[in-house]
């Protein structure tokens, strides 16, 4: 049988991983930059990681939400605690997509409206309503197609009070990124979002904040929209928090209140990706990531910027944007096969970065080095 042919995939076959190194089939080492699309948060096969993983498997690897799961309580204390949202409840899922699907259905049983304020390169996901409310029409499909979803350029605030004042009580939801990831790294201004908190409070509309890009401590504080100072009705996570293993969420302000049976899910909160969930705070709060990701952040940002051929750098902590000349289009090519490192993309010439939270100082100058030369 042959795999379904989705992928645009690089032609290496990726067979280990430790720290921000992985190996191919034929063991080369490459510095990962990318951890598989910003999954990777506390390095590949870390040690603690590999420990609590092998020990709830030994214990329980599985049952569903029909009973109490420890683990979930103990995981919950910890997201509220390191992302200071203390008051927020937990609702645990499966994967980014899942996470945002249910912050829109739960904005809209909780105001009973059904418009989405969604804004120019948002990506949330490739479920109905999720992507619906992403700005590609190649992936969505007529199925999907609905009139619910309005999309506004992103951070325009007089088309966003201009939409408002005419669709106010319409309005369900506003979802957006901290920084716009798959379009291009993209820091949503903070004014902006401060605007929609208001806007939101004013109209009895839900702030949904997507992320699940560039949450967990990836941008330098536990939200990108935490730099805003205002708080988001919604969180939505995944990618980072589990390391690799699936597993997304949603923390839900004490405004929204739960009944009985309006989410669920079989797979999700299963006591195996708590225990990786659980695993990667720890690692976070022991080694102190999120400080490691501002400061290895804003020296990658500050190196970068002196670079003259960089047409813009964009971004925060370890979620970075390098938007090249068409002529050096190849870079990331070489990046990969001249270089061995990993980095991400975006269209139309923009290189990604997204790297383990502990990445150090020297694996950044590999990088720095690499892409000196590539850019003479
Ligand atoms: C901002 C954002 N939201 C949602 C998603 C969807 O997450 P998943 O692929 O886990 O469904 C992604 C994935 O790239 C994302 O970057």
């Amino acid at each position: 049988m042959d795999l379904f042919d989705v992928y645009a995939r690089t032609d290496v076959g990726i067979v280990k991983g430790i720290g921000s190194h992985i190996w191919d089939e034929r063991g080369q080492k490459y510095l990962d930059l990318f951890g598989g699309h910003a999954v990777i948060s506390i390095g590949h096969t870390h040690p603690h990681y590999v420990k609590r993983l092998t020990s709830q498997l030994n214990n329980l690897g599985f049952y569903s939400n029909s009973v109490k799961i420890p683990v979930q309580q103990q995981l919950a204390e910890k997201i509220g605690h390191i992302s200071g949202k203390t008051d927020y409840s937990l609702f645990l899922c499966n994967s980014g997509a899942e996470a945002n699907e249910n912050a829109l259905k739960l904005a809209s049983f909780a105001n009973g409206r059904k418009k989405i304020i969604s804004f120019k390169n948002a990506f949330h996901g490739r479920t109905s309503l999720t992507v619906a409310a992403t700005d590609n029409p190649n992936i969505i499909a007529p199925v999907n197609e609905t009139d619910n979803v309005i999309f506004l350029p992103h951070n325009d605030i007089d088309a966003l009070q201009n939409t408002f004042a005419q669709h106010g009580r319409e309005i369900s939801s506003v979802i957006v990124e901290g920084i716009q990831g798959v379009g291009g790294i993209r820091v949503s201004d903070l004014h902006f979002l401060a605007t929609i908190r208001w806007l939101c409070n004013k109209y009895g509309a839900y702030f949904i904040a997507d992320s699940i890009q560039c949450g967990y401590g990836r941008s330098g504080l536990f939200f990108a929209h935490d730099y805003a100072r205002v708080n988001a009705d919604i969180y939505t996570i995944a990618k980072g928090m589990g390391n690799g293993f699936p597993i997304g969420g949603l923390l839900i302000s004490p405004k929204l209140k739960p009944e009985q049976g309006m989410l669920g899910t079989t797979f999700g909160g299963n006591p195996l990706a708590c225990a990786a969930a659980l695993a990667v705070i720890e690692i976070m709060e022991q080694d102190k990531l999120i400080d490691n990701a501002a400061m290895v952040g804003n020296y990658l940002l500050q190196e970068l910027k002196e670079i003259k051929t960089i047409q813009e750098v964009r971004g925060k902590g370890l979620m970075i944007g390098i938007e090249l000349p068409p002529e050096f289009s190849n870079t990331r090519t070489n990046l990969i096969h001249k270089h061995y490192i990993f980095t991400g993309e975006a269209k139309p010439n923009i290189i990604r970065l997204l790297p383990a939270l502990n990445i150090s100082f020297k694996e950044a100058d590999v990088f720095l080095k690499a892409l000196k030369t590539e850019l003479k």
